[in-house]
């Protein structure tokens, strides 16, 4: 496995069927999934020679603290449907990297757990569910807990229209279906490991939500029901304040959205469209950099997820205006194709990826990355 195509492809050996199209589905026609790669190749590099680039550093800062990389892990929802090593194994991954981790509030793994096992920084992606005191809740737990950092998903007013995981009849816990039961069947390590340890669950909202703590719900019918649909600016600068940390706001695409993440207080946006399983249609991540930074100049960080499976699209990202990177589903790859390892391994490739390209484009350090280095095609 020399890339993450690679990854991507020992995952799908490894996943029953409706398992690995929840990892890798959109939206709808998933075009925004599809554009969200294709972005990148709008732009060329242009690199400029004879510059010493035998030391590289590629430290950036973010959100207050300073991380060994300019990329780091999204919050993905129930990594324990991909690997025993669940969200731990991630964690750990991202902890030997020296970058941030974000857990989702749909994961499988108590927040308070992922605190404890790595001293590496985290940060909490909170929705704004319909039980405020809920909410209310996880910011205590993550204060009490040290998270760096609070993400505010906010492009999650209802579930995206998942053709695949309608089709599939993707529930939580999964049910094995007739029609499906040879595809689980060909899986039998990710089998073994289920029968062994039927622990999916949605343990950090669990105590609540009796829906998943008896019987499988369908998940888009779980966002639904659960997911505040009232929610406004004004809920954010609260939340903001109940927080009174770094705070990010992901799921930004509009320059007019990101000025009153500015003026709520926020740190950060993550300029994101979930990967596009979300709204399909919206632009790629990719190409609302520019303009968004030309409209909040330095008053927020940038941050960028949607469609990274190369180091020269970071770099590409960078060079548009972006502080730094996420990545969801290749490291998702990396956890279904070998738990921790595998998430290690997306990792190594995409750091070493990275430093290729900044030596082969002429710049030794994250900041020298510039506009100046890309060509519009
Ligand atoms: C996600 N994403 C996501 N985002 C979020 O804010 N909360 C969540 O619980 C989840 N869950 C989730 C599950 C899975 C399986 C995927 C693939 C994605 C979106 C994620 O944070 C990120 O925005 C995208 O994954 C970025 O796109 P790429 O890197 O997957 O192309």
């Amino acid at each position: 496995m020399h890339n993450i195509a690679g990854l991507r492809d020992r995952a799908r050996a490894k996943l029953p069927a409706p398992i690995f199209d929840y990892l890798e589905g959109g939206a709808d026609d998933e075009w925004s999934l599809r554009r969200n790669t294709k972005a990148f190749d709008d732009y060329a590099l242009l690199p400029s020679q004879l510059n010493n680039v035998d030391r590289l550093d590629i430290k950036t800062d973010l959100l207050g603290t300073t991380l060994q990389l300019p990329f780091f892990l999204s919050p993905t929802g129930m990594s324990r449907l991909f690997h025993h090593h669940k969200e731990l194994g991630v964690c750990r991954a991202a902890d030997r990297f020296g970058t941030l981790y974000s857990l989702s509030t749909m994961a499988t793994t108590r927040l308070e757990d992922v605190a404890a096992a790595t001293a590496g920084p985290k940060m909490f992606q909170i929705y704004m569910l319909k039980d405020r005191e809920l909410t209310r809740e996880f910011v205590q737990r993550c204060q009490a807990s040290h998270y760096q950092a609070l993400c505010l998903t906010v492009d999650t007013a209802v579930a995206g229209n998942r053709e695949r995981d309608r089709v599939n009849g993707m529930t939580m816990p999964p049910k094995i279906r007739f029609k499906q039961a040879l595809s689980y069947a060909g899986c039998f390590s990710w089998l073994w490991h289920l029968l062994r340890q039927p622990d999916i669950k949605l343990v950090n909202v669990a105590h609540r939500e009796d829906a998943l703590g008896k019987g499988a719900m369908g998940l888009i019918d779980y966002v639904n029901s659960q997911f505040d649909r009232t929610v406004t600016w004004d809920d954010v600068a609260w939340l903001v304040q109940q927080w009174g940390g770094p705070f990010v706001i992901k799921g930004i695409q509009s320059p007019e959205d990101a000025k009153r993440a500015v003026q709520v207080g926020a740190t950060a946006v993550m300029i994101s469209n979930h990967g596009g399983r979300q709204l399909d249609g919206t632009p790629a991540p990719v190409d609302c950099i520019a303009p968004i930074r030309q409209a909040v100049g330095d008053q927020l960080e940038l941050i960028v997820d949607g469609g990274i499976r190369r180091g020269s699209h970071i770099v590409k990202a960078l060079a548009l205006g972006a502080n730094a990177c996420a990545i969801g589903r290749p490291y998702l790859y990396g956890l279904a194709a070998g738990g921790q390892a595998g998430v290690e391994k997306s990792l190594y490739i995409l750091q070493q990826e990275l430093a290729c390209t900044m030596r082969l484009l002429g710049v030794s350090r994250v900041n020298d990355i510039q506009y100046k280095h890309l060509m519009k095609q």
